[in-house]
């Protein structure tokens, strides 16, 4: 048997007839930037969340960058973020010349909560969690540092639309909640698409103004913005997914819970969830020590994985005049040389799964 490591095309044929009209409509309806359906993604985003103001962008980074903008991070602020995450976290910090500092990750391959306040100087700004592979952070802890140290909190939301610590949802803790809509990850558009959250009005307003060349009033710039705005199509089949989005998490989680209790070969390790969290596996991650090994293995018996992700940030190349070692953050290193990310998306079967638990197993 042969199981892809994503299949883009099952998640979309599970709603393919929805997905057409939502994006035929948005094609004939001969608006395409800045209209209805935008703010009608905006509003249901919102309400789903809970919370006042969803302002919908171009990209998951882009919300990263622009809400790091917003609330004025300068050049020599620092943010506490973790070392293993995806590169686009560190990017919305560098892109205003703020400076990433590092925090170990702990073994649910999260940022450490614990380790944070060792890592506060007079000149950290604010904390960016970031909650991987689709559980959301401890936020009890990190809510409370924010607080007792009167940190900005912004979350990367990028993999867990729909995850919740103590039944709160992610993105729903800090000041700014910015989400990912690209095509894999638990809400995802047909093309590139993001947005931020935010209870706090005149942090929406600031976001309305930046993505829109800092205008309100065409030709009128207040602030120096940029183009950064949901398409029309996007919003529009976003409003699908938005409505399937508790679907295809159950569906995910149901997957997971197939490994969790199917997996039994001690060479690989599955990273234990958080009592408190409500996980939706926008990945499901696995460690083992001889990743090239058992990834070949797996390919010769038919199961494609993927690995998230191979170079911390900390080590990147881009990054590297920072002078940081990968030894730096012993855990970050690890999963960074470990981690392999098995089959799990809307539209995989359950044969599949007990195909691939089988061959893990044998392994
Ligand atoms: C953790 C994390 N943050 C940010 C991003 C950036 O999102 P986008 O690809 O929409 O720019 C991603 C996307 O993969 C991500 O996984």
């Amino acid at each position: 048997m042969e199981v892809q490591s994503v299949v883009l095309k099952r998640t979309f044929n599970l709603h393919k007839e929805e997905y057409e009209e939502a994006a035929l409509r948005a094609l004939n309806s001969g608006w395409y930037i800045l209209g209805r359906e935008m703010e009608d993604f905006e509003q249901k985003f919102a309400a789903y969340m809970g919370v006042k103001h969803c302002v919908a962008l171009n990209s998951g980074t882009d919300a990263l960058i622009l809400a790091f903008r917003a609330i004025g991070i300068r050049p020599g602020d620092e943010v506490i973020c973790p070392a293993g995450t995806y590169i686009a976290s560190v990017i919305g910090i560098t892109e205003n010349g703020g400076i990433p500092v590092f925090v170990d990750m702990d073994d649910h391959m999260e940022i450490n909560a614990d380790a944070i306040e060792a890592r506060i100087t007079d000149r950290t700004k604010a904390i960016l969690p970031v909650h991987l592979f689709g559980q959301c952070s401890r936020m009890d802890k990190i809510s409370e540092i924010a607080k007792k140290y009167d940190l900005i909190l912004i979350e990367d939301c990028a993999q867990c639309h729909g995850s919740t610590f103590n039944g709160k949802l992610a993105g729903t803790f800090g000041n700014i909640g910015c989400f990912s809509f690209y095509p894999t990850k638990p809400l995802g558009a047909l093309g590139d698409a993001g947005a931020i959250i935010t209870d706090d009005n005149e942090l929406a307003e600031k976001i309305r103004l930046l993505r829109n060349y800092g205008s309100k009033v065409k030709y009128h710039n207040e602030i120096n913005g940029v183009n950064s705005r949901m398409d029309e199509v996007q919003a529009a089949v976003l409003k699908v997914g938005l409505s399937h989005l508790e679907e295809g998490n159950a569906e995910r989680r149901h997957q997971a819970q197939m490994y969790v209790g199917g997996i039994n070969n001690p060479k690989v390790i599955i990273p234990p969830v958080y009592e408190e969290v409500f996980h939706v596996y926008h990945l499901f991650p696995v460690l083992v020590e001889d990743r090239d090994d058992f990834q070949n293995y797996l390919a010769e018996n038919g199961v494609k994985t993927q690995v998230h992700y191979p170079i911390p940030p900390y080590v990147a190349e881009c990054y590297k005049d920072w002078g940081y070692q990968w030894s730096d953050f012993p855990n970050a290193e690890r999963y960074a040389k470990q981690e392999v990310s098995m089959p799990i998306y809307a539209g995989l079967s359950d044969e599949e799964v007990r195909y691939v638990i089988d061959v893990i197993n044998r392994y």
